[in-house]
């Protein structure tokens, strides 16, 4: 019997996924969209150029002006080009030589303030490491300090949990997110601006400053990155944290093994436990399986756990998984075909940075859970609560 056809009659059954129960009961595809789940087909929607950015309101959203509108939401050319001038920013070159140096000195930070408070929460120091990487790729660098921007940019990310039905709530939101919008402008916004214009830098701003972006359009491309790349980031590395704090042979074999060997960790978790649970597409065309304008909710926890791709026993976290599957060790959880996550190698690596670090301090210890909630606006768990210790230094 080869690796492939294995059975495991043992572990049969055994799910470890923390997310999985809140997921399915909670998950909601966009209304009259198609599921697909199969990991096959799922990942060739996902790379058809014969389907659109649907779902998350990209039906609202005006494509007659682009330069207003995140690049998440464009497709074909102008997708590529917005996508071609960044990339740079998320090279693996770039990674070791720039965003390396934004990890540790944010873990210098955490580390110091957790050895001297003793404790703290997981979640905020996640956070602070989540977004000091995206600001720095942004440009998000003429703050007050890195403390405040993480304070005024969750406020305005934030804010979907405080939204509450009726017609009333919905003017007070909107009231109040604008206030928080204007906060960050004027605080951090404007002034990375206001340097980018005299002197460009390598980086998001910059870019949108040289293509003459109004200040919706930077304002909406910067919220875009907080969104993608801080909000996800911040519980994949608790999700990661509490899966290691209770499997202490997982935790030893992360932090004897080589970097490859930590990743394969890291993005054995993501599989099992995906930040983002669906995407959305809208058939440009008819083709075979899809009829012009039908939506497909392409499920990424289905794909997952599809067993013709993972092997048996898919709801078990086995990080030998991807290796002997010969697939891509995070599955469908930074997406896939021309949508596919420009940040998920940053990603990885502050994680594994963070936990790293973390893991590695004498006295360090969970002594509090998260509580696990749904966040249905982004339609992903959130984890709020944990606690982390360590000794004084
Ligand atoms: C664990 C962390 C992360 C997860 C799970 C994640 C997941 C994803 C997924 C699933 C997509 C595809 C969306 C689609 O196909 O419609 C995506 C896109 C994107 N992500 Fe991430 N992401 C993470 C971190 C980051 C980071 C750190 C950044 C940047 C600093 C980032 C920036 C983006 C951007 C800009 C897009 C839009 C790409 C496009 O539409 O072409 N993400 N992410």
């Amino acid at each position: 019997m080869d690796a492939t056809t294995a059975t495991c009659p043992v572990t049969q059954g055994r799910d470890d996924r923390k997310s999985g129960k809140l997921a399915d009961a909670n998950v909601r595809p966009a209304p009259g969209s198609r599921v697909v789940g199969a990991f096959g087909p799922a990942r060739e929607i996902l790379r058809s150029p014969k389907v659109r950015q649907a779902g998350a309101s990209a039906e609202q959203v005006d494509l007659s002006n682009p330069g207003e509108i995140s690049f998440f939401f464009l497709d074909g050319d102008l997708h590529r080009k917005r996508r071609a001038a960044v990339a740079g920013l998320f090279a693996p070159k770039t990674i070791v030589t720039r965003h390396h140096a934004v990890m540790h000195r944010t873990m210098d930070s955490i580390v110091a303030k957790l050895q001297r408070l003793g404790s703290a929460p997981l979640d905020e120091l996640s956070w602070q490491m989540a977004v000091d990487v995206a600001a720095d790729i942004v440009g998000l660098t003429e703050s007050d300090s890195n403390e405040n921007l993480a304070r005024r940019v969750k406020a305005v990310l934030d804010s979907s949990m405080e939204r509450k039905p009726g017609r009333i709530n919905e003017i007070i939101f909107n009231i109040k997110r604008l206030v928080r919008v204007a906060r960050l402008w004027k605080h951090d916004l404007a002034p990375a601006i206001e340097a980018r214009r005299k002197e460009p830098r390598d980086d998001v701003i910059s870019f949108l400053v040289k293509e003459n972006f109004s200040k919706k359009g930077i304002i909406m491309e910067c919220m875009s990155y907080g969104g993608a790349g801080m909000m996800t980031t911040r519980e994949f590395i608790v999700m990661c944290a509490w899966h290691l704090f209770e499997k202490p042979e997982l935790q030893q074999r992360f932090l004897t093994g080589d970097e490859d060997d930590q990743f394969a960790i890291l993005e054995e978790i993501l599989r099992l436990e995906p930040v983002a649970s669906m995407l959305h597409r809208r058939a440009a065309e008819n083709t075979e399986d899809m009829a012009e304008g039908e939506v497909l909710c392409v499920s990424i926890r289905d794909a997952n756990t599809d067993e013709a791709i993972t092997g048996p026993c898919p709801y078990e976290l086995d990080p030998d998984r991807a290796k002997r599957m010969k697939v891509v060790g995070p599955y469908l959880s930074f997406g896939d075909g021309p949508h596919r996550c420009p940040g998920a190698q940053v990603a990885l690596h502050e994680t594994r940075i963070f936990l790293d670090r973390m893991f590695r301090l004498p006295g360090i210890r969970l002594v509090a859970e998260p509580d696990i909630t749904w966040n249905p606006y982004i339609q992903g768990y959130e984890l709020r609560g944990a606690v982390v210790a360590c000794d004084p230094a």
